[in-house]
């Protein structure tokens, strides 16, 4: 059976996620869709539809909530996944609630602890590298095990049951106080043009198109820019700054802890 994953990942961590979950349900063979990229799946040929995404504040990364409500599901079978670096909020919730209302019926969620990708807690220490536990391993083999069973059912012609994912309250009043601190502005970008090498990764990555290359340097459109921090992570010589992080706390590429972890799996 065909499936396609329709991901949205800033260093890699939920890639490499999904990568493990392809490799591990056997009975479904995953096309992936990076949904930063312009060229659109055809669902028609998909039979199981996945969404994930690493949690962005509390809630899903914003593209992927604004794509889930461009597409229409059709009553298709589907699942919503996340990695967290600290406390996954409502993503899950927030993501199982568009699936739902976009017309995609949802047969599986699942949340997975990984290292931190948020420069500003990297900075103060808090890389959370030792996730996930062997616990949250655990409950990420189980969620593939049920995603294997499913299918298989799907397969078959049975009919699976619907899967509810409850929205927590407290992360409102929590979203409130992070506001309050302005913990979700990055802050106005500059570029060190004397580190800058013109390579033109940072302008590639921006998923907002916030970034375009003026007489070999990045400019930023600070309207446009949801404060992802792709492109501080991403930039290879760490030439991106803002006025509370310069040269510190970039995270470019999947933790190797984490690496070997879904090695594991
Ligand atoms: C801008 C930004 C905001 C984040 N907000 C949260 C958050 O609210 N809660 C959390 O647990 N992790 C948060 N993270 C951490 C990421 O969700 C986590 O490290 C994730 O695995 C990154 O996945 P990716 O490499 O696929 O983009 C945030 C990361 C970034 C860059």
């Amino acid at each position: 059976m065909k499936g396609i994953i329709c991901y949205f990942s800033t260093t890699g961590n939920t890639k490499l996620a999904c990568e493990r979950i392809n490799s591990k349900v056997d009975n479904v063979e995953f096309d992936y869709y990076d949904i930063t990229s312009s060229e659109e799946p055809n669902f028609s040929e998909y039979a199981l539809i996945g969404f994930a995404t690493y949690t962005d504040y509390l809630e899903p990364g914003k593209l992927m909530t604004m794509y889930m409500k461009s597409i229409k599901g059709n009553g298709k079978p589907a699942f919503v996944f996340n990695t967290f670096g600290q406390m996954s909020g409502n993503t899950l919730g927030i993501m199982a609630k568009t699936a739902k209302e976009s017309g995609f019926k949802l047969i599986e969620a699942h949340s997975l602890h990984v290292p931190e990708n948020y420069p500003p807690l990297i900075k103060n220490g808090t890389t959370n590298e030792n996730f996930p536990t062997s616990k949250d391993l655990v409950s990420f083999n189980e969620f593939i095990t049920n995603l294997n069973s499913i299918s298989k059912q799907l397969d078959s012609g049975q009919t699976v049951p619907e899967k509810s994912v409850r929205m927590k309250i407290s992360v409102k009043l929590i979203q409130k106080i992070m506001g309050g601190l302005n913990m979700d502005e990055m802050g106005v970008k500059n570029v060190h043009k004397n580190q800058c090498v013109s390579c033109g990764i940072c302008s590639k990555v921006c998923p907002y198109d916030a970034i375009k290359m003026v007489n070999d340097y990045p400019v930023f459109d600070e309207s446009k820019c949801e404060s992802c921090f792709t492109c501080f992570n991403k930039c290879p010589t760490k030439s991106i700054y803002t006025k509370k992080l310069d040269g510190i706390g970039h995270y470019p590429k999947p933790h190797a802890n984490l690496v070997n972890k879904m090695k594991e799996v």
